[in-house]
């Protein structure tokens, strides 16, 4: 049976990590990082998501704004409300939570974020920054999932990465990630021929596709590392359930490792948007980021 990786309890290390970085900011530079979250409309799991970042970005010690905004709101007027941010020398990160409402243009707000400010890395010039090997604010579900890969298998130097998915928030950048640890990496997809024969040659598996329990235990290599980017919500019995995109019950027979759903890289993603955002801060400010 697999190794059952602990997400939860790795990403409570890192905050206290974190958490003894903001002070020392605070007493050495009198620096408390910033992060402003803004969310627009009533999606319910993106209202969950924001209202635990506010929370988690506090109990670290850090200052936290909200901005809720009405489904209805324009484009302009969110465009506005970055810009306002950009300009506030109190906000060193600003995240734009998604998926935004049809009318707003995703892709122009996230361009409109200061690159210095972009916790969640999806600006262009941070992605062009990170594929190109420069330094970057990088996406947090990404940088939280190649963390607990290295936690479990030390060096990935070497090691068949398939990445299932090639979204611009996960797929591609935990692609970029693994290439700069030396890892042989295919990114896999909907189209993807013999998906299961793909899979098979993976030493570890990023699963990023948002599909229930696709990935099968019959589809791993046995031993192989299993990190579980999915989180999905389904009516089993009755009753609503979180599952991952690997279906755990059969993968965890087969894997080395693998990540639960929830409880594995789900509360990565938080630390590592503070761990940017107190980075941020520090650059902003002309201060070596501390080691955290
Ligand atoms: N929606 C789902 N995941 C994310 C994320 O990592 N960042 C933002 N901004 N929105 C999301």
């Amino acid at each position: 049976m697999a190794k059952i990786i602990d997400g939860k309890a790795y990403a409570e290390g890192l905050r206290a990590r974190i958490g003894k970085a903001v002070k020392t900011l605070q007493a050495e530079h009198g620096l408390t990082p910033g992060l402003a979250v803004v969310l627009v409309g009533e999606d319910p799991a993106s209202k969950v998501y924001v209202a635990n970042k506010a929370k988690q970005t506090v109990e670290v010690g850090m200052n936290s704004w909200e901005y809720k905004l009405p489904a209805t709101t324009s484009e302009s007027e969110l465009l506005a409300l970055v810009e306002k941010l950009n300009k506030d020398p109190a906000v060193h990160g600003i995240l734009v939570q998604l998926p935004l409402p049809k009318q707003i243009e995703s892709a122009k707000v996230l361009n409109t974020i200061d690159p210095a400010k972009d916790v969640d890395g999806f600006h262009v010039v941070n992605a062009g920054r990170l594929s190109t090997g420069q330094d970057s604010l990088v996406p947090c579900t990404p940088v939280g999932s190649v963390m607990l890969a290295k936690d479990v298998l030390g060096k990935l130097d070497g090691l068949e990465a398939v990445v299932i998915g090639r979204s611009n928030i996960v797929g591609k950048p935990v692609a970029q990630l693994l290439l700069q640890e030396n890892c042989t990496v295919t990114i896999a997809h909907s189209r993807t021929r013999d998906l299961p024969g793909v899979v098979r040659r993976a030493d570890l598996v990023i699963a990023a596709v948002g599909r229930p329990e696709m990935v099968k235990g019959d589809w791993l290599k046995p031993g192989a590392c299993v990190i579980d980017v999915g989180i999905n919500r389904i009516e089993r019995d009755g009753k609503g359930k979180l599952v991952g995109d690997c279906d755990f019950a059969s993968c965890e027979k087969v894997a080395g490792s693998i990540t639960p759903v929830p409880g594995g890289v789900g509360p990565m993603t938080i630390a590592c948007l503070l761990h940017n955002t107190v980075r941020a801060a520090c650059q902003q400010k002309g201060i070596p980021v501390p080691q955290m």
